[in-house]
């Protein structure tokens, strides 16, 4: 049997995703293109009103496959199939399941009966009690250098924006001991850097009533792992981002100088209203303990513009923020009403037009603070662990792509004359240039 994972939304909807492919394919399915497969999933994200729309034209484009093969059936995972349901099932004959982000371990299961009894339809929305725990699936031997471990599910923080908690369920954290076996395999597969993954990693532990150690303790146990050079982390909410947890920036040189902490808005009036429980003061305090430990840190943010109520000058805030902290990176995104959240019924929604035109301007100042942050890294070196070769530049030189300690992309020209593969390991590159979103060097002689 052939199937086809198609991924919408985070890297939490990434992971899952990797982890339904290779379980699939270690029971012997196969990996094929969309319009040879006989099993369509989508894993679904729901967390604005486009990538949700996404799903369902994509979903009408899969009709003329079942047409023309009546026996292909669809599953709808991720957030959209928990937020919407059963629903699916009257709308398209062809989705046979629906399936949560708790129902993963059971999916694979669920798509062999699927394919063994025609005309029976499955649904897996329940959530669980504790961390849905699935069987590793680990990659090859010698694949990879990096790879993501999960260590929680779901959300507590009811944003009032936000789905996530209604598409995930309450935070549940995952067993420890179970985090940090899944990371020493990893270790022994030849994997070198590692993203530990939740929706709000900060809070880590704080559910299992002292079962489970808090976050800084686990990135303490994870950071001493032998053989571990990059370790990193994500999401973090501001609030519950503790100073054990920021004093490990200046203790674990493998911690990378790197971190994603979502400000959302400048504003404290809109902060407030979002109920995202810090001011802006409290996140520069932060954010200046955090470059006292680690001076180089690349800091990247989340920001939401048109929120309802937000006015001119609380817009104006959040520009003054980012021109303050200096964020390397930004996702940026107009407020989209979200079904169940207490946002979506508030008053003084901002227009269309208004909401377009601050996110224009957002993106051009973040544009060129980005800009101006990898034009500093010229005529520095950086570490970069190579993911593989690029397009080569001239016949002689080969040349590589990766990323350095905080993340940024480098491609880089290997020694001339040299026709050894770099990929998987850590090199010492000179920056030369920036590009638009990357920076060009080219590597160390190894003396
Ligand atoms: N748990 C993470 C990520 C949540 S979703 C966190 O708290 O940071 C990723 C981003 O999508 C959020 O940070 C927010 O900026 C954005 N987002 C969430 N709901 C949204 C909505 N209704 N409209 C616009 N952006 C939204
Ligand atoms: Fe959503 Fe807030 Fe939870 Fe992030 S912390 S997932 S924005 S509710
Ligand atoms: Fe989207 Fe669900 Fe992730 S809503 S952002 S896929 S948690």
């Amino acid at each position: 049997m052939r199937f086809h994972i198609t991924t919408f939304g985070c890297q939490m909807n990434v992971h899952d995703s990797q982890w339904l492919g290779r379980t699939m394919r270690d029971k012997g399915w196969e990996d094929s293109d969309e319009d040879q497969a006989e099993v369509l999933i989508l894993n679904t994200c729901s967390v604005r009103d486009k990538p949700e729309q996404k799903v369902y034209s994509h979903l009408g484009r899969l009709r003329d496959y079942w047409s023309r093969n009546p026996e292909l059936f669809v599953a709808v995972g991720g957030c959209v199939a928990q937020q919407v349901g059963e629903a699916f099932f009257a709308r398209f004959p062809y989705v046979r399941l629906v399936f949560g982000p708790d129902g993963l371990p059971m999916v694979p299961e669920a798509l062999a009966r699927l394919s063994r009894e025609p005309g029976l339809r499955l649904s897996l929305l329940d959530f669980t009690e504790s961390f849905p725990e699935r069987d590793t699936a680990l990659p090859d031997q010698g694949v990879q250098s990096q790879a993501f471990v999960n260590i929680m599910q779901g959300c507590d923080n009811y944003c009032a924006y936000c789905i996530v908690p209604l598409t995930r369920g309450r935070q549940r954290s995952r067993n420890s001991e179970a985090v940090i076996a899944e990371c020493r395999s990893l270790l022994s597969r030849g994997v070198r850097d590692l993203t530990l993954l939740g929706q709000n990693v900060n809070s880590y532990g704080l559910d299992t009533k002292g079962r489970e150690p808090v976050f800084s303790d686990l990135l303490r146990n994870i950071a001493e792992l032998p053989g571990l050079r990059r370790l990193r982390f994500t999401t973090s909410h501001p609030k519950d981002l503790s100073s054990e947890t920021i004093a490990a920036f200046g203790r674990f040189p493998n911690l990378c100088p790197q971190l994603h902490l979502p400000l959302q808005s400048g504003s404290n009036a809109v902060l407030r209203a979002m109920g995202r429980k810090y001011t802006l003061e409290h996140y520069l305090d932060k954010v200046e303990l955090l470059r006292r430990e680690r001076p180089e840190i690349a800091l990247s943010t989340d920001l939401i513009v048109g929120f309802p109520g937000e006015t001119d000058q609380d817009f104006e805030q959040t520009l003054e923020a980012m021109r303050h902290v200096g964020f390397e990176s930004s996702y940026s995104f107009m407020y989209s009403d979200r079904p169940g959240t207490r946002a979506a019924s508030m008053e003084n929604k901002i227009i269309q037009d208004v909401k377009a035109a601050r996110l224009k301007t957002l993106q051009d100042l973040q544009n060129e603070i980005s800009q101006a942050a990898l034009q500093e890294r010229v005529g520095q070196r950086a570490e970069v662990l190579v993911e593989g070769r690029s397009k080569k530049r001239s016949a002689a030189t080969q040349c590589f792509r990766g990323r350095d300690e905080s993340g940024r992309t480098v491609n880089f020209a290997a020694p001339s004359g040299s026709d050894l593969d770099f990929s998987g390991q850590i090199v010492s590159v000179r920056i030369l240039e920036a590009k638009k979103h990357s920076l060009w060097g080219c590597m160390e002689e190894v003396p």
